[in-house]
């Protein structure tokens, strides 16, 4: 028999998605979508945000941005951002809000990251597609 000690965590856990904020797949503010990169990337800044990716990022969009990374069952997947096509219609602005904001099942940066720190990641998810 099911001790209801064992069952109550398991209630809590089936509930969290319908007591949770609804994933915010809103439009971004115009605003927001126009701010300009105000920040001159350095070598040890881009280092410091591939750091970030590879803790914060690279579980769901793969360690060279490619989308492939652990968690596999995201809808939608993640953009390939190594091809270039993948972020030719966002702007850097919209990239900076979406990284902060979070979008759909992905979750939100907050105030985890400075806002150097986040314009250094927009310049790193773009650096994803060169060669
Ligand atoms: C839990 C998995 C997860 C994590 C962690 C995550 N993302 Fe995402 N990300 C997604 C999913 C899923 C989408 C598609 C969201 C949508 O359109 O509904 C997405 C979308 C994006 C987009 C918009 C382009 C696209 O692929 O749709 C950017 C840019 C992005 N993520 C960057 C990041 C960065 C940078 C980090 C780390 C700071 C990060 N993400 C962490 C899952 C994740």
């Amino acid at each position: 028999m099911l001790r209801p000690l064992f069952v109550l965590p398991a209630l809590l856990l089936f509930q969290q998605p319908a007591s949770a904020p609804a994933p915010d797949q809103s439009p971004i503010p115009a605003e927001a979508a126009h701010l300009a990169n105000p920040i001159k990337p350095t070598s040890e800044s881009q280092a410091h945000a591939r750091k970030m990716y590879g803790y914060d990022c690279a579980v769901c969009h793969g360690a060279t941005g490619n989308g492939k990374g652990d968690l596999t069952d995201l809808k939608p997947a993640p953009r390939d951002f190594t091809d270039p096509a993948a972020l030719k219609d966002l702007s850097d602005g919209e990239l900076f809000y979406i990284i902060k904001n979070g979008r759909g099942q992905m979750p939100p940066e907050g105030d985890r990251m400075k806002p150097d720190d986040l314009w250094n990641m927009v310049v790193l998810l773009r650096s994803f597609a060169k060669k």
